[in-house]
């Protein structure tokens, strides 16, 4: 009897030693500096900001990455610096047709073989921060940026599952906002298409996630990229760039962000980095099995707010 116990321990011994030595080299393996090693990856809106620091962190962690975008100069330049053709290409690629996202896709498939991971982050703010009363809301500012934040995004969904689906797997992330989570911190068009990207990507999860296909989002709060600094300038009631004392505005805005509307302490201030390092998280194994989620990336921005208690 002891005997059979024996084995019975030494069995579960050894099945426990098996699962550590599996758990040990999933948490050990190449994920520490090369998480996205010998993966693909196509990002819109790469050729600045959040894109292209994403495009960067990602061939830092072994990815090999298409940029896709519609300032070619800037996208030639991103993807020139990250590597040769083998690492990193631009690929011009306007989200709001459908045809141009397609053939991003199969760039991707066509160079590399397949298609690990779909960055749908292109997006345009439209409106004016400086806020505008609904009644003159303007439909056609509506309709270019439903056009590109949603429809963009919708598009990208569907032609990365038709490239991972029959492969059973793949990471698809979306870029939403803050905006899209709290309402009145945005312009209406834009905190719409924000909350639509969360309602878009949970209903293709729940599609995919029995096919091998993830897909999640991930909503910053402000970044002082181009778009960040263009929306604080409307804020501020400030002229478009070059329009009045460069040096001087630009000192304002970077205190805007750095103090005013910052939430985290301790001297950490959000940057492109912090939510290109949530996307190489999101898109390496160690995600794999979150789907359908939200990542806010955001100091706490949507989780407080502050009491209208009167000052004693
Ligand atoms: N910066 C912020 O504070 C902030 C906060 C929350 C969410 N976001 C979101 O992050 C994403 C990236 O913005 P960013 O801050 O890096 O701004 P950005 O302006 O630096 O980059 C946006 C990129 O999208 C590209 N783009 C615009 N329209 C396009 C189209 N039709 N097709 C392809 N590319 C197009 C632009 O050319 C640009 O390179 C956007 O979806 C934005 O809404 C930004």
């Amino acid at each position: 009897m002891f005997r059979a116990m024996g084995v019975v321990l030494s069995a579960a011994r050894s099945g426990v030693a098996r699962r550590a030595g599996s758990s040990s080299r999933f948490l050990s393996g190449p994920s520490d500096s090369r998480r996205l090693a010998g993966k693909v990856a196509v990002i819109t809106g790469a050729a600045s900001g959040i894109g292209k620091a994403t495009a960067a962190e990602f061939v830092r962690n072994g990815a090999r990455v298409v940029l896709a975008d519609v300032q070619d100069h800037l996208g030639r330049a991103a993807a020139a610096e990250l590597g040769g053709p083998d690492t990193a290409c631009y690929t011009r690629c306007d989200v709001t047709d459908e045809a141009q996202v397609a053939a991003a896709v199969d760039l991707a498939v066509a160079r590399h073989g397949r298609l690990d991971v779909m960055f749908n982050n292109a997006g345009i703010t439209g409106g004016n921060y400086a806020g505008a009363p609904i009644e003159s809301l303007d439909m056609a500012d509506f309709d270019r940026v439903m056009a590109v934040n949603l429809r963009g995004v919708a598009a990208g969904i569907k032609h990365a599952a038709r490239a991972m689906a029959p492969r059973g797997q793949g990471c698809i992330l979306c870029t939403s906002s803050t905006a899209g989570a709290l309402a009145g911190s945005g312009p209406h068009a834009y905190s719409v298409s924000k909350t639509a990207v969360v309602g878009m990507v949970r209903s293709a999860a729940a599609e995919l996630a029995a096919r091998g296909v993830r897909v999640n989002a991930i909503s910053p709060y402000a970044i002082a990229t181009p778009m960040g600094a263009r929306s604080v300038r409307e804020m501020l009631g400030l002229p478009p760039r070059g329009a009045g004392d460069e040096e001087e505005e630009e000192e304002l805005v970077r205190r805007v962000f750095e103090e005013d509307l910052n939430e985290m302490g301790g001297g950490v201030v959000l940057r492109a980095e912090d939510v290109a390092r949530a996307a190489v998280f999101l898109a390496s194994d160690d995600a794999r099995y979150i789907t359908g989620h939200n990542l806010m990336v955001d100091g706490g921005f949507s989780v407080a707010k502050p009491l209208n208690v009167p000052a004693s």
